[in-house]
């Protein structure tokens, strides 16, 4: 039996012994467990935590607030926040294979957080102080599946790994490496964490930049932006989002199709939605979402989403086919 705060005791007691006085340092994706582990880490030694956040440009809509704002609100944690949406869409120009996107896309992220660490390791030592320590949301299932990856790793290069240069390493703190996802959740909610963070469902590294079949560009991602706020919100209002394990929203930008929107004959692309329900991602089924659920979900993207003219359920399992759709 656990009981969150009895967590919290000890992880902050751990911490607190393994940090000292040193200063630490904390990448925040967006996700659960990144916030999670930084405000443990935040509760045991304060202001020796300095976080990164490094915006890509490839979130949803909302998720940037809900780390810029509501997070730093909630635990008053000192945040970098770097900007990079500029630059991450101008290296993706022109780039349609999934491969080279996810590939772009890791060595952007973590170059640009190499440079945020940089400054914040010459800023410690101009106060006298150093870096010693980065936090990484680690979980036990990753723990024992020894080398963190899932088999999926083999077919998709996933971009959460290593990759800091050898006068940049510091020693790790994982204050979730015993915890399951279901205790990493109720630890964030007793935290006082945002509740879209702490029931957040995965969502990949690369962000929307692999739910964009084609080439990513500003126009597709605010029309992918907003047809998958709408899925998400309607998802949640019917109260299927803790039931589902996630569900990509996907815009098939190359595709175009026949349709008829007002008195208009229109030539759109069509979105693509993938609720799967599933234990670890490594088999999933299609979600049944209800009929009337995926109709309102489908009448206001057409509706509100201009450039989208049809709407189509996924209706494959994993395997044959992955999550994604890249
Ligand atoms: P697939 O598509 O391989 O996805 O069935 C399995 C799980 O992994 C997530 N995923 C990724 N996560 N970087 C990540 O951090 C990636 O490049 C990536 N590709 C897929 C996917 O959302 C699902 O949960």
């Amino acid at each position: 039996e656990w009981d969150s705060s009895s967590i919290i005791e000890d992880q902050v007691e751990k911490i607190r012994q393994q940090v000292g006085d040193a200063r630490v340092i904390c990448g925040l994706s967006g996700g659960v467990d990144s916030a999670v582990a930084a405000a443990l880490v935040h509760k045991a030694v304060g202001d020796q935590l300095t976080c990164v956040f490094v915006d890509h440009g490839l979130l949803r809509k909302g998720e940037v607030e809900q780390v810029k704002h509501d997070f730093v609100e909630a635990t008053g944690i000192k945040l970098v926040t770097v900007d990079a949406s500029e630059e991450f869409l101008t290296a993706l120009e022109g780039v349609s294979e999934p491969e080279r996107k996810r590939k772009i896309i890791g060595e952007k992220f973590i170059r640009t957080f190499e440079k945020a660490t940089r400054q914040i390791v010459a800023d410690a030592a101009e106060e006298g102080g150093e870096i010693k320590f980065l936090v990484q949301g680690t979980l036990y299932p990753d723990v024992v599946e020894s080398g963190g990856g899932d088999g999926a790793a083999n077919i998709k290069s996933h971009h959460n790994v290593g990759g800091l240069p050898d006068d940049l390493q510091f020693e790790l703190v994982e204050p979730l490496r015993t915890l399951f996802k279901d205790e990493v959740r109720a630890v964030g909610t007793e935290l006082g964490l945002p509740e879209e963070m702490v029931w957040r469902q995965p969502f990949p590294g690369p962000g929307l930049g692999i739910r964009i079949v084609g080439e990513i560009t500003r126009e597709r991602l605010a029309v992918l932006r907003e047809a998958d706020a709408i899925a998400r919100e309607e998802l949640s209002k019917a109260g299927l989002d803790r039931d589902i394990w996630q569900c990509p929203v996907v815009l098939l930008a190359d595709v175009h199709s026949v349709g008829v929107q007002g008195d208009e004959r229109t030539y759109g692309s069509p979105i693509v939605l993938r609720p799967v329900s599933s234990e670890d991602a490594m088999t999933a089924d299609w979600s049944r979402v209800p009929y009337d659920v995926l109709a309102k979900i489908s009448t206001r993207i057409t509706n509100e989403c201009r450039e989208i003219n049809r709407v189509v359920l996924d209706v494959t399992s994993k395997p044959p086919a992955t999550i994604e759709w890249e």
